[in-house]
């Protein structure tokens, strides 16, 4: 039998959409098993501010087709620092809250781990990053949102390259991963991926690029991730003409509109099996755990793993890339 009555909840980190839904899914799964539930706004910096309110079914009415996060989010120092820390907690203590649900990245759950074991708390999260790179789940909350987002968008950027014969360098979000690029790229027919896990071959590169316009290809694109070696699209961009001045060269860079829009069907029913599972996994007695999914189904990883663990690219699709832009 559990000892917990009051879950709070928050979102820390970058935004990624489908984070409404899984927020939704956590206040609903708390209410259906006789839980309180309070939204903690803007991240750990509302913990330590003492930013909370309790929540209600409806609160989360409305919101599981909306991007960004109701709760806010942000990326707060003060919560680096043991006083930091000890704030937040006393907050929690005051208003009864004997769980923690946070829901982000990496620096969430590196947040979570210190914060669980300073003051044996149970916290468990929810993968919620555009990146996709959290070891212990096949898939975060909006990395699918955000693929479909590249995808359109190289689309019509295809478009104007075929017109003018135009070789272009497109930058996708991904500082420490190449999980965007590489999927958004074979989605898109990019003639290139550049992603932080692999050092460029130029001339493996330049090979394809001039294979391609030999056989007259009316356009070529190259998907970089902003953590490539070089340090993204343009960077990339100078050193291929520099072999290659002949090249009709443009540069996209496509920021942060990947973080935002409506989330895809695929996040918003990921997000509601992991909130919904992360509330049961509290209720089990679980704490210091990811949620994540494996093959479909739910698993659990330390926080210390998921952030520590490298998850590998798919080397059957990097092979893909080699293979279809011939
Ligand atoms: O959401 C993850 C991420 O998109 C990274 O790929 C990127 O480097 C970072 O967030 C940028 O976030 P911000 O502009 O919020 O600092």
């Amino acid at each position: 039998m559990s000892t917990i009555k009051s879950v709070g909840l928050l979102t820390s980190g970058g935004d990624a959409s489908g984070m409404n839904a899984a927020i939704r899914a956590v206040v609903r799964g708390c209410i259906y098993h006789n839980l309180r539930i309070f939204g903690i706004r803007r991240g750990y910096q509302g913990m330590i501010d003492d930013d909370i309110e309790e929540m209600q079914s409806k609160s989360v009415s409305n919101i599981i087709q909306t991007g960004g996060t109701i709760l806010k989010t942000a990326r707060s120092m003060e919560f680096k620092t043991a006083e930091g820390r000890k704030k937040a907690f006393e907050n929690l203590r005051n208003r009864g809250i004997d769980a923690l649900v946070v829901i982000g990245g990496d620096g969430t759950f590196t947040g979570a781990r210190i914060f669980g074991e300073e003051f044996d708390f149970p916290v468990v999260g929810i993968p919620g990053t555009i990146d996709n790179d959290l070891y212990g789940t096949d898939y975060t909350i909006g990395y699918d949102t955000a693929l479909n987002t590249v995808v359109e968008a190289v689309d019509k950027i295809r478009d104007t390259a075929t017109a003018h014969n135009r070789l272009f360098f497109i930058e996708v979000m991904g500082r420490d991963a190449g999980f965007l690029a590489l999927r958004s790229g074979i989605a898109s027919g990019a003639e290139g991926i550049l992603v932080p896990e692999i050092k460029t071959d130029y001339a493996q590169l330049n090979h394809f690029l001039e294979n391609g316009f030999k056989k007259s290809k009316t356009s070529s694109i190259v998907l970089v991730a902003e953590g490539d070696e070089i340090g993204g699209a343009i960077k990339t961009a100078e050193q291929v003409v520099k072999t290659h001045p002949e090249y009709d060269v443009r540069v996209t860079i496509l920021g942060h509109i990947q973080r935002g829009g409506s989330p895809s069907a695929f996040d918003r029913v990921i997000a509601s099996r992991l909130g919904v599972s992360a509330v049961e996994a509290l209720l089990t007695g679980n704490r210091g755990v990811m949620i994540g999914l494996s093959n479909k189904d739910i698993i659990h990883t330390p926080f210390s793993q998921a952030v520590k663990n490298k998850k590998a690219l798919n080397p059957q699709l990097l092979e893909l890339t080699n293979i279809l832009s011939i």
